[in-house]
Parts: C-alpha cells; structure tokens; sequence
C-alpha cells in the first residue's frame, strides 16, 4: 500500500474464516464470480510452496523451451495471479486475466474452497504443487519480513505460533494441502511435490509436459531443465523479482529466490519446536494419505 511516498503494510481480513489481505477481501465479489474458460490451466499453490518455479517450467513448456520467449515479462506479468488486489488504479489479478487471450494459464493461492466455482464448473486443468509444511513455514516466514504486500511476521517464535494456527494470509497450510489432496482423482489435478522436482527435475518436468498436451524432444527437455534450476533463475531478473522497487520488497533483508532447497526449517526449527509441530501434524493430518519428503 502506498501513502506518502512509502508502502506500508497491509491491513488483513477474512474470507469465509480464512485469512486474506483487506483488498482481497474487499474484492471478493468479483474474485468469486470470475469466469474461468474450459481451456484455462490453473497454477495452484499454497504460499512459498515453488509457484515461481513452477510457473517457468509451465512457460518453459508452452514456449517450446524458447528461452527468448519466456524473457518476455516478469513472472508476476506472464501469468495472472486471479485473487491478487492492489489499490486502484492499479489492475486487479481478475482484470488481467479478463484481458488475456486464451489459452491462459493462471495461477492461485486459493484453497479448494475459496477457488471460483467457474474453475470447477469449466473443468479446468489445475496443477496443484505442494512442499512441506516446515519448509513453506521458514519460506513464508522470510517473505513476510522481506515483502510490504503482507503483514509482518513478528518473531520467529510468534510466526511458529500464526502458522500453526493458519492465521496467515490464503489460511491455514494443512487446510490447503488436504483439500487439494482430496480432489485430485475427481477433476483434472496434476498433483506434484516441491522436493520431487529438486530430486528429479526432468522426470516430474516430463509429466508436466504430458499434462499440458505438449510433445518435446529430449534437447528442449534438457534446456528446460538447465533453465529453471535454482542458480539460473536467481540470476533471471524475469525471475527473481528484483524489478520490485525495493520499497515494497526488500531483497536486502532477504532474497526473493532465497535458498530453494529441501530441509532448511533445519536450521530455523529448534528441538522443542519440532516436536511439537509434528504433534500438531499428525493431529491436523490424521485421515489423510498424503505424504511429504523432509530431506533429500
Ligand atoms: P525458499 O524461501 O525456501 O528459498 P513461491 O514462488 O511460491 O513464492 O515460492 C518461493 C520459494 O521457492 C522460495 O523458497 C524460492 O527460493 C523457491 N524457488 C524458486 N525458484 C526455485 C527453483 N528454481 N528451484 C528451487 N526452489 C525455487
């Protein structure tokens, strides 16, 4: 938000229990009424779970691995983040993708259900990635000190408590990830996991090509995989964000493209701490299949 010259962080507000920014949720009528298209595929992603990522290989994949083409924008540009609200006159993430010729490719951080029943109604292909809870915290967690879009993140040990009890912007983690997960076999999901694609890019970027339609040979496979790896995209400024004036993300407190790897809440988490949490996980989680990868 911008006043006086500065930003300053944003006020907050539910949205049927979950919480989301006051714009977001001032918004809301025309955020839940968008019309999503049969052709569109939707990027689905609970916060700081790789949507960056993802999003370049899906660009990767419809440019046929042009690296040229995919230079075109900024991430944040090339695909419209539906539920994102800034202060007028600035566009709304629903004006943008109104104004995108099909087929679009979108992405949210909406869980199941907040997500506008036009995505469901159209049949829409989503692919859903999900990363493990204690990573997504610590990523979060830095993002939040790092971004004036989102509110501050207080301590650790206060972001440790907010977390756990999903008083974050876009709700709760566990809410997010189960909901998505207890879908998947009934609509178009492509279902993937942040620390699959760190272990074996090239086989998880290959379903991902299959999901869209595409046909790639081996070569553009292997660019594809070159360039959307964690070193190359820290340097990509399509990428890493640091066309962001620094006013409203600070790259100095911490780097947008940060560590991207699997296991750094070892670093954050202490003993107490994570015993706790995966009290609390097996207590939120219980019933569900899913299963996570901590470390590679
Ligand atoms: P860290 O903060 O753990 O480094 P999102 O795009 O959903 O906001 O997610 C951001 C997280 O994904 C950050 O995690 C970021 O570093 C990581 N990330 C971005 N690009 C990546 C890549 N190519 N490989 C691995 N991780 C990546």
């Amino acid at each position: 938000l911008h006043l006086e010259g500065k930003y300053i962080k944003p006020e907050t507000k539910e949205v049927n229990g979950i919480l989301m920014t006051k714009l977001i949720s001032d918004n809301w009528d025309k955020i839940w009424n968008f019309q999503a298209k049969p052709d569109d595929l939707l990027i689905a992603t609970y916060a700081k779970a790789g949507t960056t990522w993802t999003q370049e290989i899906v660009d990767m994949i419809q440019n046929d691995g042009d690296v040229q083409k995919c230079q075109r924008a900024n991430t944040f540009d090339r695909h419209p983040f539906i539920e994102w609200t800034l202060p007028p006159p600035l566009n709304s993430g629903v004006e943008k993708a109104n104004a995108m010729p099909s087929p679009r490719i979108l992405r949210t951080h909406l869980s199941t259900q907040l997500l506008p029943p036009s995505f469901w109604e159209n049949n829409c292909k989503f692919l859903y990635v999900a990363r493990n809870a204690k990573d997504c915290m610590v990523s979060y967690y830095h993002f939040q000190k790092m971004n004036q879009g989102l509110p501050e993140p207080g301590t650790w040990e206060e972001y440790f408590e907010t977390f756990i009890n999903g008083k974050v912007v876009w709700g709760s983690w566990f809410d997010h990830v189960k909901g998505w997960w207890e879908i998947k076999d009934r609509y178009q999901i492509l279902f993937l996991f942040y620390e699959d694609i760190k272990r074996d890019p090239k086989h998880e970027i290959q379903k991902v090509i299959k999901f869209m339609g595409k046909n790639l040979d081996e070569t553009v496979l292997n660019t594809i995989v070159q360039e959307t790896a964690f070193e190359k995209m820290k340097e990509n400024p399509m990428t890493n964000r640091s066309t962001v004036p620094k006013s409203m993300m600070d790259q100095s407190i911490s780097p947008f493209m940060r560590k991207g790897m699997v296991g750094d809440w070892k670093n954050h988490f202490t003993v107490s701490q994570n015993e706790r949490f995966d009290e609390i996980y097996k207590r939120k989680m219980e019933g569900t299949s899913i299963k996570f990868c901590l470390e590679l």
